[in-house]
């Protein structure tokens, strides 16, 4: 049932407020004071290496983790494209966790690297939204993400439900470790119950959003241009304008802009930089303008801060709400989600059954 929603894509997009929401009560204690999941049972002490493995924008929600969990819990984190890492087998630590992350649980190639780490010794985890499936039988640990069915073939909600979830894993692990006390622990938390809220306003912003979707629609090609946890973000912006509009879309570190793709930079490129005013800000914006050098069009994605340093600048800017540096991929995942949601409106194709693409995808 799409409620009032023309998709099952917007109503996805719309829920995540609640779906949040929802996936944190279940993840914390009832007193919401400490994080409280079944991989507690595990001793994060003695744990060289976490190893997650993923595919797509699981993958990509695995790369936004990676900064939580070795910013906050002080843990090595190793991410591998699944497809990859069942066919390298690569060797792994001894005492070493594998995480296979999954909204459908059933991906092929991320069942086979849960096999292969299960094989290797490795206590495994699976992060799966569907509770019943393969990958959450065959895990040591299942952590379920409590996003709810997700039918839109591009994933939204799963995303955004699989980067809480796994915040608050590193929370509880960074406890463990003895890297936090309660005190931290419970900032932590504090910090995370802002995300239904930052989320809400920025879905309001949806008409902003929407008008630079269709000009960007417009467009051939696409860059999304990021830094930090932000990489991530454009990685995962442009996986889901290519899924549904069918343009042309590459995400980069923006660092890596003039190891080449700045060679794409002309006039007609919108070039979608995911740019709130963090550590990293400054090295954004001198990448924003070599773009802006180069007769490239910026479109800004950024706080209200961002956005005044670079106006008169920019071609396009949407100003998102203030966010702590850790919670503002939830925002960006947003914006960029509008920002495929309503070129693909415009251009007219099928958001909810793009073609070529299965919701699930059992074979390799
Ligand atoms: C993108 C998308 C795919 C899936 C990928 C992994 O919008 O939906 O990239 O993320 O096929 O699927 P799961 O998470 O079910 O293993």
């Amino acid at each position: 049932d799409k409620g009032q929603h023309r998709h099952f894509m917007a109503k996805e997009i719309h829920e995540q407020p609640s779906v949040i929401a929802r996936a944190l009560g279940a993840w914390i204690s009832e007193d919401r004071t400490r994080v409280s999941c079944a991989a507690e049972a595990i001793d994060w002490r003695a744990v060289p290496r976490l190893t997650i493995v993923a595919c797509g924008t699981a993958h990509y929600a695995s790369h936004v983790a990676k900064v939580w969990i070795e910013r906050v819990a002080r843990l090595p984190v190793e991410i591998e494209i699944a497809s990859e890492f069942r066919y390298r087998e690569p060797p792994l630590p001894r005492g070493g966790v594998t995480m296979v992350v999954s909204q459908s649980g059933e991906t092929a190639d991320s069942l086979a690297a849960l096999r292969y780490a299960k094989a290797m010794g490795q206590t495994t985890l699976g992060l799966v939204n569907v509770t019943t499936s393969t990958i959450a039988r065959e895990a040591d640990v299942a952590l379920p993400i409590h996003a709810g069915p997700e039918i839109g073939v591009a994933s939204t909600k799963a995303f955004t439900a699989m980067v809480l979830c796994l915040s608050a894993l590193a929370v509880m692990i960074a406890r463990q470790r003895g890297v936090i006390d309660a005190a931290g622990e419970r900032a932590r938390l504090d910090l995370l119950s802002t995300v239904p809220r930052l989320m809400a306003e920025t879905i309001a912003l949806e008409p902003q959003i929407e008008a630079l979707a269709r000009e960007i629609s417009e467009a051939g090609d696409a860059l999304f241009l990021g830094r930090g946890l932000m990489y991530p973000l454009a990685l995962e912006g442009a996986l889901k304008l290519k899924e549904i509009t069918y343009m042309h879309a590459e995400g980069y570190a923006a660092g890596e802009i003039k190891h080449g793709p700045i060679a794409l930079v002309d006039e007609t490129t919108p070039v979608i930089a995911l740019a709130p005013h963090d550590a990293l800000f400054d090295k954004l914006a001198s990448n924003m303008r070599e773009v802006i050098g180069r007769k490239g069009r910026v479109a800004m994605i950024g706080d209200a801060d961002a956005c005044a340093e670079m106006s008169g600048e920019v071609w396009r800017s949407v100003t998102l709400p203030r966010a702590d540096p850790l919670v503002a991929p939830f925002l960006y995942a947003v914006a960029v989600q509008f920002i495929a949601y309503h070129a693909a409106l415009a251009k007219g194709t099928d958001v909810d059954q793009p073609r070529n693409l299965a919701k699930s995808v059992t074979v390799e």
